[in-house]
């Protein structure tokens, strides 16, 4: 039994990640978010309520501690739309911020729109959330921290050298653009007096409940495969949104974090540019875009789907480490027949014997599909008494398609989810956590 688990998504983000950090947020003290910011969308349902979340740590349906930690960048407007929503709903806020998360300012959200423009065929097709350019900022060393934030003092004299900056970039692409400082300053003086209460060191506090055994889930934003460092650079995001990016965007170190749990769908999802080998462009995209709802949380776009493919998959198994996966919207393939899955790629008429990370040789490959038989269709109620009784009433042939993902990535299962809601989800490992 591990104290900390982290919950990575394994593909382009999107799979299903809040309804587990959710589901093991019932057994936990504190769900902790490291990395990404409003660029994530996050839904849990439970009790009847939908819950979308783009900052907030999905442990605030349960009221449990939540903390927004080092490695996340903040869009303070954001983040005080979701505690007012939250208090609205009667939810207690146990919320703690980063004082050294990054902020994000309304020429990150312009810069974000204006590059994506200007990178053409390179363009990732963000969120246009300002993330990719608040990062940049914080590598180039002139960003504006929580700490900032919440100090005017502080923050207008950084703010005044930032926006100098960004105003002669922003007049490149758009000669016409200008916001007045005076009003930006303002509207961020009343978010950091707003947002104070919730401000500490989360390093220390996080190093102190580790060691004092809390239980604590890690909820990665986005996807292994949109990762800064080890995903499909450049139509990816601008952080390690893998195991990886944990520590640095704790301060934990890497020998405490516990066990690390993998999310995939029963299919692969994506939203924005870039190659996805296994996408699929026909009537059985329509059905599985309509049965698994894929539309992004954040910005509504219906997300490309095509059939699971497990070889980029093995290299987030590698990459992250994991110990355990979880196959969610089972449910959502329901009626397709048949199915397939890839196992890997070829490339020039050979097949390849690992994940080739570069897109430009990734163009070049053509996916290797194993065929399975499908499952028939039924209805949520169906599901749920299906989720009761557990793994043995699941259909036979979604048993066989479970067990071929379990093989092929020599990995073991710790929950697979038949459906939205809390109570649809099959747990084989009740020891884990
Ligand atoms: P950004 O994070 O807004 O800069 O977008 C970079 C890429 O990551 C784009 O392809 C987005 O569609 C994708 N992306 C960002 N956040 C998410 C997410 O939470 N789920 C799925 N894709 C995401």
């Amino acid at each position: 039994m591990s104290n900390n688990i982290t919950i990575i998504g394994l593909s382009w983000g999107d799979e299903g990640k809040g309804k587990f950090v959710d589901y093991l947020a019932q057994k936990a003290d504190i769900v902790v978010r490291f990395n990404g910011g409003n660029n994530a969308g996050h839904t849990i349902k439970a009790n009847g309520i939908k819950y979308k979340f783009k900052l907030m740590p999905s442990g605030a349906p349960l009221e449990r501690e939540c903390i927004i930690a080092n490695g996340c960048v903040i869009d303070p407007k954001v983040l005080l739309e979701e505690i007012e929503n939250l208090k609205k709903l009667g939810k207690k806020i146990n919320l703690k911020l980063s004082s050294t998360a990054h902020v994000i300012f309304p020429f990150h959200r312009i810069l974000d729109g204006l590059e994506e423009e200007f990178k053409g065929k390179y363009s990732a097709g963000t969120t246009k959330r300002g993330i990719g350019p608040t990062y940049s900022d914080k590598a180039a060393r002139w960003g504006l921290r929580v700490f900032d934030l919440v100090n005017p003092e502080l923050m207008k004299p950084k703010l005044e050298m930032l926006y100098n900056i960004k105003k002669s970039l922003i007049k490149i692409y758009d000669p016409t653009w200008d916001i007045d400082i005076e009003s930006i300053f303002e509207e961020y003086k009343s978010y950091g007096e707003q947002l104070k209460p919730y401000v500490i060191d989360t390093a220390n506090y996080l190093n102190q409940v580790v060691d004092d055994k809390k239980k604590i889930v890690f909820e990665a934003a986005q996807g292994s495969l949109l990762g800064i460092d080890h995903g499909f650079y450049p139509f990816g995001t601008s952080s390690n949104s893998n195991a990886l990016g944990l520590s640095a965007g704790t301060g934990i170190p890497p020998k405490k974090i516990g066990k690390i749990l993998g999310i995939i769908k029963a299919y692969t999802s994506r939203v924005g540019e870039g190659r996805f080998p296994t996408e699929l462009f026909n009537k059985t995209s329509e059905i599985i875009r309509e049965q698994g709802h894929e539309y992004g949380t954040v910005t509504g776009r219906p997300r490309r789907v095509g059939w699971l493919d497990l070889f980029n998959i093995k290299y987030g198994i590698m990459i992250n480490g994991i110990d355990k996966i979880v196959i969610s919207l089972l449910d959502a393939l329901e009626g397709i027949n048949p199915l397939k899955i890839c196992t890997s790629y070829e490339l020039e008429g050979k097949s390849l014997d690992s994940w080739p990370i570069h897109h430009e040789i990734i163009e070049n490959c053509k996916p290797i599909y194993k065929t399975f038989e499908g499952w028939e269709k039924r209805t949520t109620a169906e599901w749920l008494t299906i989720a009761e009784k557990g793994y043995d009433a699941l259909p036979t042939t979604m048993k066989i398609y479970i067990q071929a993902i379990k093989d092929e990535l020599k990995t073991e299962i710790f929950a697979l989810s038949i459906g939205a809601d809390r109570s649809a989800t099959i747990v084989l490992d009740e020891q884990l956590f």
